[in-house]
């Protein structure tokens, strides 16, 4: 009898998936203990030279991008992004408002406004066409996220650019290794931030603990990325080549957001497997969601045709429509799969900027109601984002893998199968 005949589990039948845990692929901590090694032996802890320049050329070689420079956050290379694109007090900049508070935090410090727009409803990421629509003459940057790796639609996104004459500033916090039109992200847009957050796997792609690099092909973005955040950098002095920043000490502005050189000893060894976990995670993706597709009302996200994606942070995104499921909710079917013992992150997008509350409500930044959330700002309302809004009732988030345990996929989409051909039993109950 296939499983999809079977009683629903959640009605007592037996669940479909019974494979726990399903990830095998492990991180190479023996390699990373080694390097540790050496450098705590070597006492060379701190600073800018050694493991760091090595990661820092290592990540540039990778990527393509002329310069690259790493930080202790993603939030950091990014506020530093936002400054090298000159935004400051009276600026706007347009970000999705299935965004990320870490992504922007930075130039809200710098006194500058966010305007949110939507997401497009088939690749789940900011929509260029309504993000066009919303700029203003303050606006000075363009934020958008490759989120969970599946990346925007650059040639629309430097189109505007140029158009308005605003900076494209990338969040690549989850898309180390992606492309676009055979570029790898970091080597395409303006200036582009990745987030170092978290272990490997499971954290960004390329993960050591906490840090973060910014890459561009642009002079200017890269020495205001240094006077920005790397006080007393080794030879920064030589570095800084344009007059303007030149007559700067090696004191610069004042920051000092460096990356720990242990924290850039496990992201070297986290970068060497980058491009095997971006096979295998794309071999899973793109059977999961193939078959997925062949369900009714289950509609994967979808991939700009000139893209390459990757899929190692944040999981996978299915658009269910419940219309084609007699208006069972979202809730439901993902109880339902859940019960089969599918593992399912949760339904949405992470994080709603306009419902939270700095948004909904404005806040008193710098006190005196100064601040681009103060006196004059308009708060964000439920209902604004209507588009967006809709697809976070119905965004299934399922997890990705690299070698997860024989039969386990097959099982994952056995529990989609038999849910989808039994729902009606939901309805009832
Ligand atoms: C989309 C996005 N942008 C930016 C960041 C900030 O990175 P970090 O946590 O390294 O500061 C994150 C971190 O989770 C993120 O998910």
């Amino acid at each position: 009898m296939p499983a999809s005949a079977s009683k629903l589990a959640i009605h007592g039948g037996e669940p479909v998936v019974t494979i726990s845990e399903p990830e095998q692929w492990r991180f190479d901590t023996e390699k990373a203990m080694v390097l540790i090694r050496e450098i705590v032996e070597d006492g060379a802890i701190s600073g800018t030279t050694g493991v760091y320049k090595e990661f820092e050329d290592r990540f540039r070689e990778y990527v393509g991008a002329q310069y690259c420079v790493a930080s202790d956050h993603g939030s950091s290379a990014l506020a530093s992004a936002f400054y090298a694109a000159r935004i400051g007090p009276g600026d706007e900049f347009l970000h999705p408002v299935a965004g990320y508070l870490g992504s922007f935090a930075g130039a809200l410090h710098m006194g500058a406004r966010p305007v949110f727009c939507e997401v497009d409803p088939e690749t789940l990421l900011m929509d260029p066409a309504d993000a066009e629509r919303r700029i203003t003459p303050n606006t000075r940057v363009i934020n958008p996220i490759h989120m969970g790796g599946n990346v925007c639609d650059m040639d629309a996104f430097i189109a505007l650019g140029k158009k308005y004459g605003v900076v494209i500033v990338e969040d690549a916090a989850h898309a180390h290794g992606a492309e676009w039109d055979g570029k790898k992200i970091g080597n395409v847009g303006d200036v582009a931030g990745f987030s170092l957050q978290g272990r490997t796997p499971g954290g960004k792609p390329v993960a050591a603990g906490e840090g973060g690099v910014l890459c561009t092909n642009s002079r200017e973005i890269y020495e205001r990325q240094l006077i920005y955040c790397h006080l007393h950098r080794t030879g920064i002095t030589d570095e800084l080549t344009l007059p303007e920043y030149r007559m700067l000490e090696a004191q610069v502005l004042g920051y000092k957001w460096r990356a720990h050189p242990l924290a850039l000893a496990i992201a070297l060894v986290s970068l060497e497997s980058l491009d095997y976990r971006i096979e295998r995670s794309g071999e899973y993706r793109e059977a999961v969601f193939d078959a997925l597709r062949q369900l009714p009302g289950l509609q994967p996200e979808k991939t700009h045709e000139k893209a390459k994606r990757v899929s190692l942070y944040g999981g996978l995104k299915v658009v269910y429509d419940p219309e084609q499921y007699d208006g069972l909710p979202t809730t439901k079917f993902v109880e339902a799969l859940r019960a089969e013992g599918a593992p399912i992150s949760g339904i949405g997008f992470g994080h709603m900027m306009h419902t939270r509350s700095l948004f909904s409500r404005g806040f008193d930044l710098w006190g005196h109601g100064r601040g681009p959330l103060g006196k004059d700002f308009e708060p964000y309302k439920p209902g604004d984002f209507p588009i967006t809004e809709d697809l976070h009732t119905r965004v299934i988030n399922i997890p990705c893998y690299l070698e997860p345990k024989d039969g386990f996929r097959e099982q994952f989409i056995a529990a989609f199968e038999k849910v989808s051909e039994n729902h009606r039993e939901l309805l009832e109950s």
